[in-house]
C-alpha cells in the first residue's frame, strides 16, 4: 500500500520535466473530473470552467487509497480550490493538495497548461 502513495508528489512548475499531453480541451468535461494514466500513475484532471482553471492531483485518496478522486466533486473554500472524494468527503485543497479539515492527509498535485487546445500536464520524469 505505502508504495502505491509513494510515487506521488507534486510537482512545481520549475520543476516539470515532460509536459505529457492528455488530450483536447474538449476531451474533458465542465467542471468535473477525468482520469489518465502517466506510467505508474492515476491522475485526476479538472476542467474547473467556473474559475477558467485547470487542476491535475493524484486519483488516490490517501484516506482509504481508493482510486476515485477523479469522480469528486469540485468547489471553493474560501477561495480555494478543491476536491471532496466521493467516499467519506474530505476536501483537499487543488492548489495545494492539503487537507482542507487539517489532516494529516495530503495529495500530490500537478501543473496544467494548455496550448493550442491541447491539455498536458507536468511530471519531474
Ligand atoms: S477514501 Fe477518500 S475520504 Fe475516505
Amino acid at each position: 500500500m505505502q508504495n502505491i502513495l509513494e510515487q506521488y508528489k507534486s510537482v512545481a512548475e520549475a520543476e516539470v520535466k515532460t509536459w505529457f499531453e492528455v488530450g483536447t480541451v474538449s476531451d474533458f468535461p465542465e467542471n468535473s473530473g477525468a482520469c489518465i494514466k502517466y506510467k505508474t500513475k492515476q491522475i485526476a484532471v479538472y476542467n474547473f470552467a467556473r474559475k477558467d482553471k485547470w487542476y491535475a492531483c493524484q486519483n488516490l485518496c490517501p484516506h482509504k487509497m481508493e482510486m476515485v478522486l477523479s469522480l469528486g466533486m469540485i468547489g471553493d473554500k474560501d477561495g480555494i480550490a478543491k476536491v471532496a472524494c466521493p467516499m467519506h468527503k474530505k476536501n483537499f485543497s487543488l492548489e495545494d493538495g492539503t487537507n482542507l479539515a487539517g489532516d494529516d492527509l495530503k495529495i500530490a498535485v500537478y501543473p496544467v497548461k494548455i496550448e493550442s487546445g491541447n491539455v498536458y500536464i507536468g511530471f519531474s520524469d
